[in-house]
């Protein structure tokens, strides 16, 4: 089986809005609609820096149910490559390399006969595709009420911070907005998803629970709405970066690596991922993220003996059958085979 190969579409920056915290919204203009997709959904951009290509996972922040043209809010983040790339240099007028829309498992599948409460809780550039989703809601189930809880740092910090005062001003009884800022010593934690359960009980029988922040946030609004019973297809956790992982095993420096499909061999060099041992960009493996969220990278364990790292878009049935993610697992042999994976 050969590596999947994705169609990347040549997309004119139609406007570029600046946002707060070092962040910008970047419009395509994508007259044959090459990009599609449902609120929620992400896209992969390729972009060149420096000579050299880069691809990384971005999530929409328009909403094609709304007919709106694509769009990405990047926020820059230091050291961040593409994030930094795109916020200070990227122009109305430039092309940039686009993939269609892709469903990462954030969706919540808006339909004008729905009826539902959603809760949200987002922090930073959590909202992001929060903000995809709840612009659809409001828009299209007249019958659904959100409540959402958004972190920063400061109210100056907040991404969006205008469009939701306008939804919150159009949608009095259908949407509600609290915000809480970690510059005044306030956190969400789970006295606060406590706190928002308490005070805005659900109005409809189907209750939704979003939630996309920091890891450390996820983690602690996660693991209360689990302990409360939550059900895991109503609790959807967006992660933009995978959690560091302590007591992780030394990998095998100068392991070699061969992916078997196109005999395409590399070696590791100390603490490398299989994806880089593999020539990272000029590697046959397919990536994005880079950061075991978005599942490209995927390749099936043939021999040898690997340290996973932290999967997160595997999961556990995956795992057993040997599935890795290339861009966080390392190799612990001196020879580690693998197989691609469409
Ligand atoms: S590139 Fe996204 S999981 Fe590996």
């Amino acid at each position: 089986m050969s590596p999947e190969v994705r169609t990347a579409h040549p997309l004119r920056i139609a406007r570029i809005r600046p946002e707060a915290a070092g962040a910008a919204t970047i419009t395509f203009d994508d007259p044959d609609q090459v990009v599609g997709g449902s609120a929620g959904w992400y896209v992969i951009v390729r972009v060149m820096v420096e000579g050299e290509e880069h691809r990384r996972a971005f999530s929409l922040s328009s909403t094609p149910e709304l007919g709106q043209p694509p769009a990405i809010t990047v926020k820059r983040h230091p050291g961040g490559l593409v994030s930094s790339h795109l916020v200070e240099h990227a122009r109305p007028g430039d092309v940039v390399e686009v993939e269609p829309a892709a469903a990462g498992g954030f969706e919540v599948r808006i339909g004008a006969g729905r009826r539902r409460t959603v809760y949200c809780f987002a922090a930073g550039s959590g909202i992001v595709p929060i903000m995809s989703i709840v612009r659809g809601v409001l828009a299209v189930e007249e019958g659904s009420v959100v409540h959402l809880l958004y972190g920063n740092r400061t109210p100056g910090d907040a991404i969006f911070g205008g469009e939701l005062a306008a939804l919150a001003a159009d949608h009095p009884e259908r949407f509600r907005v609290s915000r809480m800022f970690s510059g005044r010593g306030e956190r969400i934690d789970y006295r606060a998803v406590d706190r928002l359960l308490v005070s805005a009980p659900p109005v409809t029988a189907d209750v939704w629970y979003l939630v996309c922040g920091p890891p450390g946030m996820n983690r602690t609004v996660e693991a209360r709405l689990r302990s409360l019973g939550i059900p895991g297809d109503r609790l959807l956790v967006e992660r933009y970066q995978p959690p560091q992982r302590e007591g992780a095993p030394t990998p095998y420096d100068g392991a070699q690596v061969r992916l078997e499909d196109c005999d395409h061999v590399g070696t590791a060099a100390a603490g490398e991922v299989l994806l880089d041992a593999l020539g990272g960009p000029a590697s046959p493996l397919y990536y994005a993220c880079r950061s075991g969220v978005c599942g490209t990278c995927r390749a099936l364990l043939v021999a040898g003996d690997v340290d996973p790292g932290i999967p997160f878009a595997l999961t556990e049935a995956e795992q057993a059958a040997g599935v890795v993610l290339t861009c966080v697992a390392r190799p612990l042999s001196a020879e580690v085979v693998l197989r691609s994976l469409p």
